[in-house]
């Protein structure tokens, strides 16, 4: 899929350490909670947000949101590494407003979904991962288009832009114990979006 570009470790080891204390130093003020889809079922991931807007899920929908949603708290700051790795990758212009943070344990997945809650698709999606290794599954823009797994390990960053910005993803399964970044493992994942019209 055109429009879909992997950067493996594009991160360095001691930027992915820095990065994970960041996140998890940023979790006293926003801390991470498990949403609710519109339907009512549970996610697997565990979620949180940086930046003035968030995604959230609850049973009026899906949405960006300037607050936390337990804490009535405004979102912490976008960490500037981050700001400095999608002004080099996606877009040297326009900065994200929204960066959602996911949490995955050995037994976290996330269902093929497009993002589309955002104003603008102009603007590219851009993922950092940290920790353990996700099997993450890439399609095109139609459901029924045929997918292909890639493999996305810590300090590696994807971009979806163009024709791959409204491509249907998602994540099978992660590969517990693949990594020792996190204390207790798991997976973070950091996607930097722009949600609100340039
Ligand atoms: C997402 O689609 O929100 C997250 C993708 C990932 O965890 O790699
Ligand atoms: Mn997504």
């Amino acid at each position: 899929m055109t429009g879909f570009t992997l950067y493996p470790e594009h991160l360095d080891r001691a930027a992915q350490a820095e990065l994970a204390d960041a996140v998890l130093r940023a979790e006293a003020a926003a801390p991470r909670y498990r949403p609710v889809t519109p339907g009512g079922k549970a996610m697997s991931v565990r979620m949180t947000s940086f930046g003035p807007l968030g995604w959230v899920t609850d049973a009026a929908g899906y949405r960006y949101e300037p607050l936390h949603p337990l804490t009535g708290q405004p979102w912490p700051p976008i960490p500037p590494v981050l700001l400095e790795i999608w002004a080099t990758l996606a877009d040297a212009g326009t900065p994200p407003d929204a960066c959602l943070v996911n949490f995955y344990d050995a037994d976290s997945r996330m269902g093929l979904h497009q993002d589309r809650d955002e104003a603008d698709f102009s603007a590219p999606v851009l993922s950092v991962s940290l920790g353990d290794t996700a099997l993450f599954r890439i399609g095109g823009t139609d459901r029924r288009d045929p997918t292909r797994s890639v493999r996305l390990a810590s300090g590696d960053v994807c971009v979806l832009a163009g024709a791959a910005r409204l491509a249907f993803h998602g994540v099978d399964r992660i590969l517990a114990g693949s990594s020792r970044l996190l204390p207790g493992g798991g997976r973070i994942n950091l996607t930097l979006r722009r949600a609100r019209a340039r």
